[in-house]
């Protein structure tokens, strides 16, 4: 069969299989949210065999990694009078995991103790699922006025340290409070709880025409409150924008239990501070979201996908800027992988790569638009242009719904093979793109003068990968280790830190502060910025009850 896509020096490789070179995504939504949660078929969102591997490790306590870590005095301790409240108040035995007055409650609460990367580990004995706004309202106020502190806590997939305790704070998770309220099928407006599930909300929203604005791996265990509360990025910021400008309304809670209600339908709305914006990525630390209402996108009928081969980071750039001149409005995603990154994923799930050589850099190109033929066209155009131009060496464009899946889970299938492989420390950083990837190179050298890095068991660090958002000029740099080791995280904090604060970067592109950055925000944020954020924390929550240690 004939490549269209050949050029005179060089190959386009073609996936084995259908004739296609269009590919077109069904227009059926309930195909197409198929599709999109089998995408995530190598993520969080299956349980995978790699997944369960990783799950068996247990972590050290976050109070044995950071001895210098004290539990603060002011607040109380849970005794069994306060469970009583509590089991009064929520009713229902499965919404009180009491491990206080039940030692065999351990295991059952070990999972909300714990974080997805299996670095941080707190003493909680208390977890509490409300069902409702008056349920959080009551929990936040009687923890209030016995200063009890508390976790709020969504999917548990914060790569941060910020949705477990790190000592004996009770963990407030929002798993029950997972109803889609409204959706205008005319607006395209969303109303919905913020324990409901990203993938479920997205799959709704297939159903009519619609797709919520984020989608990330993490999408079948992260929450929508989470989401907010990270204000996560994810893989199609290019195209749908921030959550703070596809957020109309929020519903939330104070922590003496006052609820605020912005669940405002209206995309204009100026009057006065816009309160709701304080809630999204401020990590659970002045108040609970409990509802939110989202301005959601048509569903795109048409989606093409496609992966090169680079020989450069250079070239890399050269596409993205050509990715914007052939594809402008249909462009969705342009994501960036390195060498090391692709073998790592190759390692762990033994399969081949869909190019046939190994590169230096690898893109993912997505486009979405309402013609499949016109963007096939584009994106056809696009790739004979940067082969032409010696840009790209090699690459594939999927050519069915199950290659499409395929190409994502090469770059959606990072963060699981990082997390299956041992310990690793994350940085996601946000530089300029000229100098992005220069980090990965200067901290692999930094690792690898001070002796860390090697193929053997003496050596704590594996590899030292970047992949990430290239549209967004967003860069996650991961140290992939045999375990966690305060050699290595000696070694590269507060070094990455201050390379990124040199260029006028920021220290958290996506994945918020939590505990992990907590003591580094001066590398990205002023002194007088810093002192604002202590104001509005001591404003909102004065007795600092709600997700302490972590933020700021
Ligand atoms: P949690 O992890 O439970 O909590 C995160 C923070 O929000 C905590 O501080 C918690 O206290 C707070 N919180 C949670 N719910 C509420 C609430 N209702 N009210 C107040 N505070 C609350 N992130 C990205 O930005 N982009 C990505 O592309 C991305 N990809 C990922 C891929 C994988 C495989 C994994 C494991 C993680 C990824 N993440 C990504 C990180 C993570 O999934 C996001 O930060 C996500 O938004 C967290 O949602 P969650 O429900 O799991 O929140
Ligand atoms: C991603 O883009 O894959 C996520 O932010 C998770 C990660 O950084 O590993
Ligand atoms: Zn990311």
């Amino acid at each position: 069969m004939a490549c269209r896509h050949r050029s005179s020096t060089t190959t386009l490789a073609r996936l084995a299989k259908p004739a296609r070179l269009t590919p077109r995504l069904s227009t059926q939504p309930q195909v197409q949210s198929q599709v999109a949660s089998a995408v995530r078929c190598f993520s969080s969102s299956r349980p995978s065999q790699l997944k369960e591997t990783r799950c068996q490790q247990q972590g050290k306590f976050t109070s044995e990694t950071y001895p210098e870590l004290k539990r603060d005095s002011r607040y109380g301790q849970v005794t069994k009078e306060h469970v009583d409240y509590f089991k009064g108040l929520l009713g229902t035995e499965s919404a009180v995991i009491d491990g206080v007055t039940n030692e065999n409650a351990t295991d059952d609460i070990e999972p909300f103790n714990s974080d997805w990367m299996r670095k941080y580990r707190g003493h909680c004995r208390l977890v509490l699922k409300p069902s409702s706004t008056e349920e959080v309202s009551k929990i936040l106020k009687y923890c209030n006025d016995n200063k009890l502190a508390v976790v709020p806590q969504g999917g548990n997939t914060g790569l941060v340290g910020g949705s477990v305790p790190v000592f004996d704070e009770i963990v407030l998770n929002m798993g029950r409070m997972n109803n889609i309220h409204e959706f205008d099928e005319v607006s395209g407006i969303l109303t919905v709880e913020a324990g409901a599930i990203l993938e479920v909300v997205d799959q709704f929203l297939a159903s009519k025409g619609y797709i919520f604005p984020l989608d990330l791996g993490a999408k079948g265990s992260c929450h929508i409150g989470g989401n907010l509360s990270t204000n996560a990025g994810g893989l199609r910021l290019l195209r749908y924008g921030s959550l703070h400008g596809t957020t109309l309304g929020i519903e939330a809670v104070l922590p003496d239990g006052t609820v605020v209600d912005d669940l405002c339908k209206l995309r204009k709305n100026n009057t006065g501070y816009d309160i709701k914006q304080l809630f999204i990525g401020s990590e659970g630390t002045i108040g609970v979201i409990t509802k939110a209402v989202i301005q959601c996108p048509q569903r795109p009928k048409a989606q093409n996908v496609a992966l090169f081969g680079l020989e450069s980071y250079e070239a890399a750039q050269q596409a993205f800027r050509e990715a914007k001149g052939h594809l402008s409005e249909i462009l969705s995603a342009f994501e960036l992988m390195d060498g090391g990154s692709q073998a790592l994923v190759r390692q762990v799930t033994k399969k081949n790569s869909p190019l046939e050589g190994e590169y230096p850099f690898y893109c993912l190109i997505e486009t979405s638009g309402s013609n499949s033929d016109h963007d096939g066209e584009k994106l056809q155009t696009f790739l004979e242009d940067v082969m032409e131009k010696g840009i790209v060496v090699d690459g594939t464009l999927a050519q069915d719904e199950t290659q499409v899946r395929a190409l994502w889970s090469w770059r959606e299938g990072i963060t699981e093979a990082l997390g299956h492989l041992g310990g690793v420390y994350k940085y996601d950083v946000s530089i300029p793109l000229p100098e992005m990837y220069q980090l990965v190179e200067d901290t692999k050298a930094r690792v690898r003068e001070a002796g860390l890095l090697g193929d053997t068991d003496e050596h704590p660090v594996r590899a030292v990968v970047g992949y990430g958002h290239m549209g967004d000029a967003n860069l996650h740099l991961n140290v992939s280790t045999r375990r966690y080791d305060e050699r290595v995280e000696k070694c590269l904090e507060p070094f990455v830190y201050e390379w990124i604060s040199k260029r006028q970067g920021s220290i958290s592109a996506e994945h918020g502060l939590g505990l992990a950055k907590k003591k580094y925000i001066g590398y990205s944020r002023t002194p007088t910025m810093v002192g604002l954020m202590k104001q509005l924390k001591d404003l909102y929550d004065p007795n600092a009850i709600l997700n302490p240690y972590k933020y700021i």
